[in-house]
């Protein structure tokens, strides 16, 4: 599993716990991340960096991509909810290089921008596609996250038809 946002380590733990002793985590962040489970591989730095990427993909590709990545907020919702959209595109691009035919993905978005757009994007992409805001969410939270179960790697090389 990769973990991209992963600081402090909450969802790297989890992880770590469910793919067992024989499965990976490979986590990554701006922040120092304190979970350091056995089977976790840590990296400090931006996922947009290359040699950072290089650093991920070289221990994948990964049967299930996770992103709880978020901007540092303003308090522009407009801003943010922006920031948060471009996050979560850049993961669903990372899935040509990084998630395994038939892999899933989740990602954190900030509702109240480009959230239909992307759904409808993982729903070509994946067999299944939709948006979960899970309990724990507080109430006022704005955040949502969108899932992908299923990558179809093939639709990923096809752009879709515009009438
Ligand atoms: C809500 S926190 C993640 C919490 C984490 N899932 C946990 O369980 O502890 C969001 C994280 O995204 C990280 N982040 C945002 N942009 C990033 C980037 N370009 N590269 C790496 N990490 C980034 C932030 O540093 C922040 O720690």
């Amino acid at each position: 599993m990769l973990d991209l946002g992963a600081a402090p380590g909450s969802w790297t733990q989890f992880s770590a716990g469910r793919v067992g002793p024989h499965g990976l985590v490979v986590a990554v962040d701006l922040s120092p991340i304190n979970s350091r489970p056995e089977n976790a591989v840590v990296y400090t730095g931006d996922f947009y960096d290359p040699d950072v990427l290089q650093s991920i993909a070289s221990h994948g590709p990964y049967n299930v991509v996770l992103s709880d990545a978020a901007p540092a907020t303003t308090g522009n919702r407009s801003l943010d909810t922006t920031r948060s959209a471009a996050i979560a595109e850049y993961a669903l691009y990372l899935c040509d290089t990084l998630l395994c035919e038939g892999g899933h993905l989740v990602v954190k978005i900030f509702q109240g921008g480009e959230e239909q757009a992307l759904l409808k994007e993982l729903r070509r992409l994946f067999q299944t596609g939709r948006l979960f805001k899970p309990k724990a969410c507080r109430a006022e939270s704005f955040e949502t996250y969108l899932i992908g179960l299923g990558y179809k790697k093939e639709a990923s090389h096809s752009h879709e038809k515009h009438d």
